[in-house]
């Protein structure tokens, strides 16, 4: 990892591009199983509804949604779904997947996090969601939470269900953590280049993006400094995302074998907006 260069300054270029290449490569990708979901699959992981309840009739915001399989996921459980992301090119994806799915309720903003409530007029949601795989690309944590609460109407609340930030702060190689690369408290940003993407090899030229790290209390604390009243956090010790030595269980996610050190995978949170 590159320690941030003057080329930081121009994250927002290089990650949108970065995103806007990638969006086409996941969408024809057996990670995101499109055919899978158009045939009924479930994007969403097995602990995200069971903690944010029924969602049926309720406004749901989800933040940073990518090419909408999750908020396609949870328009199929009922939700009236608005989706929100920086990628023009991930959103238009999302479109097609909404009008082949039959899912006429669901809406797509393109905006970037920041300036989401500007977008989308000062609307308020009684669901704010976003997750797997958003925390690193949010460069500022308590403007974020500061948008996150403005968009939660009173009564509502946000769910986050996201990578952890410690496995992050390692190089792990065959299942055996082998150095730190950078600390957990520490905040980037960093440079990285990537060709090809999580989703496997891929021919890109736009290899070059920015990303942070929030470890989990200042994640906590700018919500709860946002005015969001916290109502639970979970590590987990699984993770969606396989990588190099994780174990699958029967559920589909990927454990550390039970005879190793045991660390946090993924995270959720749930925060709500007092009426
Ligand atoms: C890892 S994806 C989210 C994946 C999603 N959970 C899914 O599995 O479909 C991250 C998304 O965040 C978007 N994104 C990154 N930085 C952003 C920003 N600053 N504002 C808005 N969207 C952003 C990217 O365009 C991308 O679609």
């Amino acid at each position: 990892m590159e320690v941030a260069s003057s080329l930081a300054d121009d994250w927002l270029r290089l990650n949108r591009a970065w995103w806007d290449e990638r969006a086409p490569v996941h969408a024809a990708s057996g990670f995101y199983d499109v055919p899978g979901f158009l045939a009924g699959r479930d994007s969403l992981r097995a602990f995200e509804p069971a903690e944010v309840g029924d969602v049926r009739g309720k406004r749901l915001l989800h933040l940073m949604c990518h090419i909408g399989l999750d908020s396609l996921s949870w328009a199929r459980r009922g939700a009236v779904v608005t989706g929100l992301d920086f990628s023009q090119a991930a959103l238009d994806t999302a479109v097609i997947l909404a009008g082949r799915a039959g899912i006429g309720s669901a809406r797509f903003v393109a905006a970037e996090v920041s300036d989401a409530s500007r977008a989308l007029a000062g609307e308020t949601f009684d669901i704010v969601y976003t997750g797997t795989g958003v925390s690193q690309w949010i460069p500022d944590i308590d403007s974020w939470a500061r948008t996150v609460a403005a968009l939660v109407a009173p009564g509502g609340f946000f769910y986050i269900a996201d990578y952890h930030p410690f496995p992050d702060s390692f190089d792990i190689v065959d299942g055996e953590v082998r150095r730190l690369r950078h600390g957990y408290l520490d905040r980037g940003p960093w440079v990285e280049h990537a060709a090809g993407s999580y989703t496997g090899p891929a021919e890109t030229s736009a290899n070059a993006f920015i990303k942070w790290n929030h470890h989990i209390g200042s994640v906590v604390n700018a919500l709860a400094t946002a005015g969001l009243r916290i109502e639970f956090l979970h590590e987990y010790g699984f993770t969606d995302a396989p990588f190099h030595g994780l174990e699958r269980g029967e559920d589909g996610l990927w454990r550390i074998p039970a005879d190793q050190f045991q660390i946090p995978l993924m995270f959720s949170l749930r925060a709500a907006k007092d009426p």
